[in-house]
């Protein structure tokens, strides 16, 4: 038995095979799932259609996450194609190459209200516009990382807005619990993708990650898709508000083994 059997899943942020979105509908779409992808802008089209072949997706459609009146249609949409759904996965961030260098404190007042808005807001304004469109035992999930809990070099104001959006999981987890809706996160591990190749350094950070990381590996989008299956799936229907590591173990390490002394 597939363990999404009869779901229907809506997966934002899928951009190319890179992204974890596309990990995650690739998981989900082999369990059973019926997959519906929708990307940021046309640019994305000519990427995202192909892909959306592979996964068996019908339902493709452009959705800027900034703008709520596109995110009112888009569920419109989703409604008339697809009926009500079971699962939906936030994969989105977003935030100036400028801001993502250098010290926090120089972070523009327009760049923190966009990182904020792309990465944190936008999940909020996706549950709030679903309700309607929801079967029983729906489950959403978000992407998180690390950096919004301890301070990691050039993250930024992205762990700022990480911060403010694990925030948002356990507030919408409260709200939505008593409807059986189920709210939680997946905090990754770095993987090289469009997203991360913005933020100064990340190359050094992936190949010092590995080295500390229990595993001696680091996560691809495979993992965190399996995650994901099971975070949305009725095996974790006691599972809410919960922010879940998949890091090759990394945040469990206190001080690492490999830090040669001077
Ligand atoms: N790659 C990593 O190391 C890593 C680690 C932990 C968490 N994450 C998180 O995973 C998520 C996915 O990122 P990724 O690494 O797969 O990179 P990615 O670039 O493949 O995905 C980011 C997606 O956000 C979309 N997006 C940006 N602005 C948008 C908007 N206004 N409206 C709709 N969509 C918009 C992009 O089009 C893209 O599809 C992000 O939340 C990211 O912060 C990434």
């Amino acid at each position: 038995m597939s363990i999404l059997n009869e779901k229907k899943a809506l997966i934002f942020g899928v951009a190319n095979k890179r992204s974890i979105a596309w990990g995650i509908a690739k998981a989900m779409h082999r369990e059973g799932a019926t997959i519906a992808l929708s990307y940021a802008n046309q640019s994305l089209e000519k990427r995202v259609k192909p892909l959306s072949k592979e996964v068996e997706a019908s339902f493709v459609e452009e959705c800027d996450l900034t703008d709520d009146k596109a995110i009112e249609n888009l569920f419109n949409k989703v409604q008339s194609n697809l009926g009500k759904i079971d699962i939906l996965v936030h994969s989105v961030a977003f935030a100036d190459r400028d801001d993502l260098n250098g010290p926090y404190h120089s972070t523009s007042r327009s760049g923190f209200q966009l990182a904020m808005d792309v990465s944190c807001f936008s999940f909020t304004s996706l549950v709030h516009h679903s309700l309607p469109h929801l079967n029983d035992d729906s489950s959403f999930l978000a992407m998180t990382y690390y950096g919004a809990e301890k301070a990691v070099p050039s993250y930024n104001v992205m762990g700022v807005a990480k911060a403010a959006l694990e925030a948002s999981v356990r507030y919408l987890a409260v709200d939505l619990g008593p409807k059986s809706h189920r709210v939680n996160a997946i905090s990754a591990g770095p993987i090289r993708t469009l997203a991360a190749a913005g933020v100064s350094g990340f190359k050094s950070m992936h190949n010092k990650f590995a080295k500390t990381a229990p595993l001696k590996r680091n996560v691809t989008n495979d993992d965190v898709g399996n995650a994901a299956v099971y975070l949305c799936s009725n095996l974790a229907s006691g599972v809410t508000g919960e922010i879940h590591y998949v890091d090759s173990g990394f945040n469990i390490v206190g001080i690492s083994k490999t830090i040669k002394e001077d």
